[in-house]
């Protein structure tokens, strides 16, 4: 294991409590209780670093600064992990048994073809899914995993849409941990699959969709051998946090109007909620940027009873129920999600920054897609709702032209090629779904479609494709 950093201070007490989200309970916990809801209330819960009392915002800016990244075989967990150069901001001591696999510090591209497509002077892309595993995951679990060993568990378990099982898999193998995977049977991308299985995980496959895995993740849960590493455990947040850290310092601490993210369970938004909400609470930046959570049409819960908010009333009260989704659809698998744990979190964190909750269609997210491979950088279909979305947020009004915008990419192109292949050659439609909607059975039309072409074994016909000087 790499070597430890050093804190920013002397003489810190605990490094925070797990304290339910519920402002009428409010109970708080200590770290160690392996608890994933509240047990009074069964509400969700966050962890309260306590940053006010031991972190000099000042300070950290000019340590985190001060640290080259380098992705080498150095002793300094500062140079290789985006998460543990952190550590002052997250609820683990100094001498605790870091799991690492150079996650985060992930890069930031400008998308000049996407930004027009959307509307907009200018677009830049945070690309998570240049991660260990090749999804955003991997923040979170860097951290999740590190808190199982502490806690003593034997096996980290998760409900999946095939990301967070890819990142358990290799994050629990580092650690010597079992990895049991839940994932629904026949929905999960195959490159994902792939992943879990060769990361030597045990993987359950079962008939019914990612909320039913979830629901028996967290039945088996209370199992005193197990770790649940959704992101419904708020140790994961904690780790994704940070991504929040390295967009405002990739922005040279100017904070970004508008940042958007895919939503799916939810965590995703809550963890960047949860980060620049500290960033701001320590000074270090003056504003929250407006956080903007994309769902897929046919899996959008929270973007309908976010739309059916009374603008008047929208405030910090959030609905005491979610209707869920009961068969959520979408191409975009990492996403087809119809009852999101995280949701109030989530809401809660938009409605603070002044952001909104859309859902686009199968159509928007497939071409937004291919536009972001227009930019030579690519993603994963549930990554792209992000585009579509923001194409969607300038046509209303609710972006504007020069407003200075990021998208989170949440996973890599080549995690779903499938998709890929099929849209460029015109045949992607939801095939299951085909007997109880005929309209779905049609293939989506590929607007940037660039389909294989079939050539003669010759150099004339070979020339005869390519472009030409006149
Ligand atoms: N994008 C990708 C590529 C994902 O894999 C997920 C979630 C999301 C976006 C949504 O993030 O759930 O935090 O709102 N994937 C989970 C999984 C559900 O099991 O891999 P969220």
């Amino acid at each position: 294991m790499p070597g430890r950093p050093a804190r920013a201070e002397k003489g810190h007490a605990e490094p925070g409590v797990q304290r339910c989200i519920n402002p009428a309970c409010g109970a708080a916990y200590s770290l160690h209780e392996r608890i994933y809801v509240c047990p009074r209330c069964g509400e969700t819960l966050e962890i309260d670093c306590g940053l006010a009392r031991r972190a000099n915002g000042s300070a950290l800016r000019k340590l985190w600064g001060s640290h080259p990244v380098l992705r080498t075989a150095s002793k300094d967990l500062r140079e290789t992990s985006g998460v543990w150069r952190y550590l002052e901001l997250l609820p683990f001591e100094a001498n605790a048994p870091f799991v690492t696999l150079f996650e985060g510090n992930t890069p930031f591209f400008d998308a000049p073809r996407s930004a027009e497509y959307c509307g907009l002077a200018a677009l830049r892309l945070k690309h998570q899914g240049y991660s260990p595993t090749g999804s955003f995951k991997d923040t979170g679990m860097a951290t999740a995993i590190t808190q199982a060993v502490i806690s003593g568990a034997r096996t980290a378990v998760c409900a999946s849409t095939g990301n967070t099982a890819a990142s358990l898999a290799a994050y629990a193998a580092r650690a010597g941990l079992q990895a049991a995977i839940l994932l629904p049977r026949g929905q999960v991308s195959s490159s994902k699959l792939a992943q879990s299985l060769d990361y030597g995980a045990l993987v359950l496959e079962i008939d019914g969709n990612f909320d039913a895995c979830m629901r028996l993740v967290q039945e088996i849960g209370d199992d005193p051998s197990i770790y649940v590493a959704n992101s419904i455990n708020p140790f994961r947040i904690e780790g994704q946090k940070t991504v929040a850290f390295e967009i405002v310092e990739q922005c040279n601490w100017r904070v970004p109007d508008q940042v958007v993210v895919p939503g799916g369970n939810m965590g995703n938004s809550t963890a960047l909620g949860k980060g620049f909400q500290e960033l701001l609470d320590l000074g270090l930046i003056d504003r929250l940027p407006k956080l903007n959570v994309i769902q897929a049409e046919g899996a959008a819960p929270l973007a309908r009873l976010f739309a059916a908010l009374d603008s008047k009333t929208r405030s910090d009260a959030i609905p005491e129920k979610l209707e869920p989704v009961e068969n959520p659809q979408t191409l975009a698998t990492a996403i087809k999600i119809g009852a999101p744990v995280s949701w109030k979190k989530s809401l809660r964190a938009v409605l603070r920054s002044g952001g909104q909750i859309i859902s686009v269609s199968e159509q928007e997210i497939a071409d937004a897609k291919a536009m972001i491979g227009r930019d030579s950088i690519g993603c994963e279909p549930a990554s792209a709702t992000t585009v579509a979305g923001i194409k969607k947020l300038v046509a209303t009004g609710h972006i504007r032209q020069h407003d200075d915008v990021v998208a989170v990419l949440t996973g890599h192109a080549l995690k779903d090629p499938d998709y890929m292949i099929r849209y460029h050659e015109g045949t992607l439609s939801f095939a299951s779904g085909a007997k109880e909607d005929p309209r779905q059975a049609q293939p989506l039309a590929g607007a940037f479609r660039n389909a294989p072409q079939r050539v003669a074994a010759t150099k004339a016909a070979i020339l005869s494709k390519l472009e030409r000087p006149r």
